[in-house]
């Protein structure tokens, strides 16, 4: 009998828009399999899946340090042979500082979490998207890139042009849909540290974003293009879909 069940995986499950994002999945997805640096945070989601009627694979894993892609892949292989939603949550933003004071380790091991280790699983999970069923993956993109912020600004730009890029390689594959959204500010210590002036009540939840986002995601499966971004803070309404 065929497996009818549908997998995801979610990096940075334990942050503020990934918690969010694994809590509204939960109607849509059978198995999550989800990746944070603290197994306790990944248990407390953990429960909140057993309480949907879902169950998870916790993975913990600090993207800064040595990654097994393999070890990532058997644990995929012992559930299932293919994945229908993956998401990359995971995201580190240094303290602000003027690039004349940035010590180069921490520049570089920022552009590993916000770039390199998206490249290594998108590379290394592949096998995972080749089936026929229909499989997002969705890349948080932010439109908000200050100053003194030059690892996560440089980081952020460099996934928007490689994701542009590779799916375009996927044309051919119409069943892979694969989405740059901007999720748009909201209550979390990423917009505290972006802009530590701004008032945090004034921004919608992480929750709230998370469903907005992903309406218009499934609500899109007709579209034709490889590529579908997503800004849910352009100024003219609250979302935009671009194709
Ligand atoms: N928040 C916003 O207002 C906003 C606006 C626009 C776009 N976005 C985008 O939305 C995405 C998620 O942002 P967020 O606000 O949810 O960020 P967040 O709350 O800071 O969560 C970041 C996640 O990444 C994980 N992480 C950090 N360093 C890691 C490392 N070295 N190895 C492995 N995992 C690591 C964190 O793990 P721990 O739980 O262990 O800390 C956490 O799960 C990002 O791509 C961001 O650019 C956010």
């Amino acid at each position: 009998m065929a497996n009818t069940l549908r997998y995801a995986l979610i990096t940075g499950a334990t942050g503020t828009f990934g918690q969010a994002l694994v809590q509204e999945l939960a109607s849509h997805y059978d198995h999550f399999f989800l990746l944070g640096r603290h197994i306790n945070k990944l248990e407390v989601l953990d429960d909140s899946l057993k309480r949907a009627n879902c169950t998870a694979t916790l993975i913990p894993q600090d993207f800064t340090a040595p990654f097994d892609l393999s070890i990532l892949r058997n644990h995929i292989h012992e559930k299932t042979k293919a994945l229908h939603f993956f998401a990359a949550c995971a995201v580190t933003h240094p303290k602000a500082q003027p690039f004349k004071d940035v010590a180069l380790t921490s520049w570089l091991q920022t552009f590993q979490v916000n770039f390199s280790v998206n490249v290594m699983l998108i590379k290394g999970l592949m096998p995972f998207f080749q089936h026929d069923d229909l499989a997002y993956l969705l890349f948080p993109s932010c439109r908000f890139l200050p100053a003194y912020d030059t690892a996560y600004a440089a980081s952020k730009a460099a996934l928007d042009q490689f994701i542009e890029n590779v799916a375009q390689e996927y044309v051919s594959r119409p069943h892979l849909k694969w989405c740059l959204a901007n999720p748009g500010l909201m209550q979390s210590p990423l917009l505290q540290a972006l802009y530590p002036g701004y008032q945090q009540k004034d921004f919608p939840l992480a929750r709230e974003r998370a469903q907005t986002l992903l309406k218009h995601l499934f609500d899109n499966t007709q579209a034709a293009q490889p590529l579908q971004k997503i800004d849910l803070d352009k100024p003219s309404s609250p979302f935009t879909i671009e194709h």
